[in-house]
């Protein structure tokens, strides 16, 4: 059973950016799978590399078109953003030194984060998008 189950609920009504968030999900996933499979640390540490890449592409994304549009909560928005990337990078240092193990405890932080962002924060933004066109 994957860690994350996307459903229409989750969406933000701007295609780019729920491809974009279905993409996260499915690494979550993955990197859950990793974790209760026992792969390789060489393996999970991958995955949480591809987990920071490609949250932060997804990052630089919203953030373009909050500058783009003048998005009016820009600056808390990035913040949570930023705080994110920083917890995660941690994780892969603790993770890479090997005083961390992927645990049941950390993939529900990524999952709640993520849900939680996407559902109370990035939803903030779907009429602001919709009414500059952006859908
Ligand atoms: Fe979809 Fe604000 O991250």
């Amino acid at each position: 059973m994957a860690l994350i189950d996307w459903n229409d609920t989750y969406s933000v009504d701007v295609t780019e950016i729920d491809q974009q968030h279905k993409k996260l999900v499915s690494i979550i996933n993955e990197l859950n799978t990793a974790m209760k499979e026992r792969k390789a640390a060489e393996t999970m540490g991958k995955t949480i590399d591809e987990l920071i890449d490609y949250t932060v592409t997804h990052f630089i994304v919203e953030e373009k078109y909050f500058d783009k549009f003048n998005y009016p909560e820009t600056v808390s928005h990035k913040k949570e953003h930023d705080d994110f990337i920083n917890k995660i990078k941690d994780v892969k240092k603790s993770f890479d030194k090997g005083s961390l193990m992927l645990s049941i405890d950390i993939m529900n932080f990524l999952k709640d984060w993520l849900i939680n962002h996407i559902q109370g924060t990035d939803k903030k933004y779907s009429s602001f998008f919709n009414e500059k066109g952006l859908k």
